[in-house]
């Protein structure tokens, strides 16, 4: 892949909120956690951890957990993305917060363009209830869910969501 088809792969994802429900195969369940494992973090400690949720029953309780946001059900897997403290902390102290917050940020996001790779259609969840989740799949205490990506078949957006121009976000040498 040159960069341009790069720059077109990543342009073509968009969040899908309508899933067909069709299952995944494992193939592409494997595939993705596959392509998040090769995510980089913070000395290499991999403070990330997932629950691959493919049952229903688990999905309607997600989907509650997420205000309601029926995505979450529809979508036949959710990957549930969890920052893993203790694997960051214990060697790096109280940074090691923030490290496993962006250890798991980055696997979420490899996560979520391996999908669209496999031509498969997501949705990053943020807004849920974490101790409603922590409830529903038993995490510990010492991992923080930070996304629910739903994965599945779905309808794409008729017009993609548009973005400022880039120059906004830019400041150069300094602020
Ligand atoms: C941190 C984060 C939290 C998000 N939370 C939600 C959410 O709770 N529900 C939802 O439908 N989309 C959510 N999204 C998806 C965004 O709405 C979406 O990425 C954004 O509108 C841009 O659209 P696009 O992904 O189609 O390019 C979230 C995305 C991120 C990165």
């Amino acid at each position: 892949m040159n960069s341009s088809e790069f720059y077109r792969f990543l342009k073509a994802r968009s969040s899908v909120r309508n899933y067909s429900g069709e299952p995944l195969d494992p193939e592409d369940i494997d595939y993705i956690l596959a392509c998040a494992s090769t995510a980089p973090s913070a000395g290499n400690r991999e403070a990330w951890d997932v629950v691959v949720v493919t049952d229903e029953d688990i999905r309607i309780d997600l989907a509650l957990a997420a205000l309601e946001q029926d995505h979450i059900r529809e979508a036949p897997a959710v990957f549930v993305v969890c920052a893993n403290y203790i694997r960051s902390m214990s060697h790096y102290g109280e940074r090691g917060i923030l490290y496993a917050l962006q250890d798991a940020t980055i696997a979420c996001t490899y996560m979520m363009l391996a999908a669209h790779a496999r031509s498969l259609h997501s949705c990053w969840t943020g807004a849920f209830d974490e101790n409603d989740v922590r409830a529903i799949l038993r995490l510990p205490g010492h991992v923080r869910p930070i996304a629910l990506l739903a994965v599945g078949r779905g309808v794409p957006p008729l017009r993609p969501v548009g973005r400022m121009p880039v120059e906004e976000h830019i400041h150069r040498e300094t602020w």
